[in-house]
C-alpha cells in the first residue's frame, strides 16, 4: 500500500512509499481509508518539534474509511461499515488525565496517511450520517481537543461569553462550532482579516485581528466584565493579556503554544477574581463518544479548507506551515 512516511533522511522529511499492507491482529480492524486530514501535530513531527519522534513512522491521526476485515475475536459486524477513528492510544482509566505511556495514532503507531490502517475495534465509531466522508475525516483529533477544552475544562454554558484565539486553526474552529451550538456568544481573533470575514459569515458574534494595535481594548469594550471562557492555542506575548480578560471565576484553557513562551501573568488579578488557567490535551475515550454524539445532535458541519489527492499530500503540510488554510486540510486517499 501507499503511505506517507516520516523519514529522517528524505528531502522533505516525508516520503510517499510502498509499504506492506498491515494485517489485523486479535481484536483489531483493518480500515481502507477514504479520506484523512492533517493536524498541526503532523507538521510539528515533520520539523522535529514533537516529543519522542521515531523514524520511520506513518503519520496521520484522522480518518474516515471502511472496515474491510477484522482480526480474531473482533466483531465481524463492523465489516462494511464506514467509520471514523478515536485517535487515543492508551488513555487509561483516569478521566482527568492520560496514562504516562499515552500516545496518539500516527507516530509512533502507524497512522492514517496510508491506504490502510489497523486499530483495535474499540477505536471505531460510526461516521455521522449527516456528513460526507471528507467532512467526517476532519473530526477526530481536533474535535476531541476542542470538546474537552470547551466543555470539560472551559465549562461553557449557554449564554456564556467565550473568546477563541487564532480562529484559522482546526481545533479553534471546532471550539467555535461547539460553543455556538451550546448557545454561547463567541468572540474570535485571527491574524488574518480574510479569515475573520469568513468566520463572521459562519456565525462568530465578534471578530478582531490580534495583529492590530488595541485588539484587547476592542474586546474589553464588548465584554466589560470579562470573558467566562477563553480558549487559546498560542501562548506567546498575548497570554498575560488574555489572563487579565477573564471575568470572576472564568476559565482560560490552553492547549498549544504556537506563538511560543507566554508573557508573565498578573497573579493577584488571577486569584482575586477566582479565575483559573487550565491546561488541556486531547480528551478521554468517554469524551470522544460524547463529542461525536454532540456533532450528531446539533448536525454540526466541520469547516474544510481544501481536499487534495494523496500524491499532493506534502503540499498540504507546506500550507499548514505557512498558516494559509481556513479549515481542515483533507487528503483523498482512495
Ligand atoms: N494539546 C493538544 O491536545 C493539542 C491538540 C491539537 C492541537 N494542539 C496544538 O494547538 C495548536 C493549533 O493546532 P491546530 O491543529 O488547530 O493548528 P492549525 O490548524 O495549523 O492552526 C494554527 C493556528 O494558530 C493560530 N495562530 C498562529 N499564531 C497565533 C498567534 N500569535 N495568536 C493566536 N493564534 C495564532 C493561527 O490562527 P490565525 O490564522 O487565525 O491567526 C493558525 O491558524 C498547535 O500548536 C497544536 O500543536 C494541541
Amino acid at each position: 500500500m501507499q503511505a506517507l512516511v516520516l523519514q529522517e533522511d528524505s528531502a522533505h522529511k516525508l516520503a510517499l512509499l510502498d509499504v506492506p499492507t498491515p494485517t489485523p491482529r486479535e481484536g483489531e480492524a483493518l480500515i481502507a481509508i477514504h479520506y484523512a486530514s492533517l493536524n498541526h501535530r503532523d507538521q510539528w513531527c515533520r520539523v522535529g518539534m514533537y516529543p519522542n519522534i521515531r523514524f520511520p513512522s506513518i503519520l496521520g491521526s484522522d480518518a474516515c474509511g471502511e472496515v474491510v476485515a477484522v482480526g480474531s475475536s473482533a466483531d465481524s459486524a463492523w465489516v462494511g461499515k464506514v467509520v471514523i477513528l478515536n485517535p487515543n492510544v492508551g488513555w487509561g482509566k483516569h478521566l482527568a488525565y492520560p496514562d504516562y505511556n499515552y500516545t496518539i495514532l500516527g507516530m509512533p503507531t502507524a497512522g492514517t496517511l496510508a491506504e490502510y490502517v489497523c486499530v483495535p475495534v474499540d477505536r471505531l465509531i460510526d461516521k455521522p450520517a449527516h456528513l460526507t466522508d471528507e467532512e467526517a475525516a476532519t473530526i477526530p483529533l481536533a474535535g476531541l481537543t476542542a470538546y474537552r477544552a470547551v466543555f470539560t475544562k472551559g465549562e461553557t454554558q449557554a449564554g456564556a461569553n467565550v473568546l477563541i484565539t487564532g480562529i484559522g486553526g482546526g481545533v479553534a474552529q471546532f471550539a467555535m462550532l461547539f460553543a455556538k451550538a451550546q448557545g454561547a456568544r463567541v468572540f474570535v481573533t485571527s491574524g488574518d482579516d480574510e479569515k475573520l470575514t469568513k468566520i463572521k459569515a459562519l456565525g462568530a458574534d465578534f471578530t478582531v485581528n490580534y495583529k492590530t494595535q488595541g485588539w484587547e481594548k476592542q474586546l474589553q469594550k464588548q465584554v466589560p466584565l470579562g470573558f467566562d471562557v477563553i480558549i487559546d492555542s498560542a501562548g506567546g506575548e498575548a497570554f498575560g493579556t488574555l489572563a487579565k480578560m477573564l471575568t470572576m471565576g472564568g476559565n482560560l484553557v490552553v492547549y498549544g503554544t504556537t506563538a511560543g513562551t507566554p508573557s508573565p501573568l498578573n497573579l493577584p488579578r488571577l486569584f482575586f477574581s477566582q479565575a483559573s488557567v487550565k491546561g488541556s490535551t486531547m480528551g478521554n475515550d468517554v469524551e470522544f463518544v460524547e463529542m461525536v454524539n454532540f456533532i450528531n445532535t446539533h448536525q454540526i458541519k466541520p469547516i474544510i479548507s481544501s481536499v487534495r489527492p494523496f500524491a499532493q499530500v506534502i503540499s498540504a503540510f507546506d500550507e499548514m506551515h505557512e498558516g494559509k488554510q481556513f479549515g481542515k486540510l483533507v487528503i483523498k486517499i482512495k
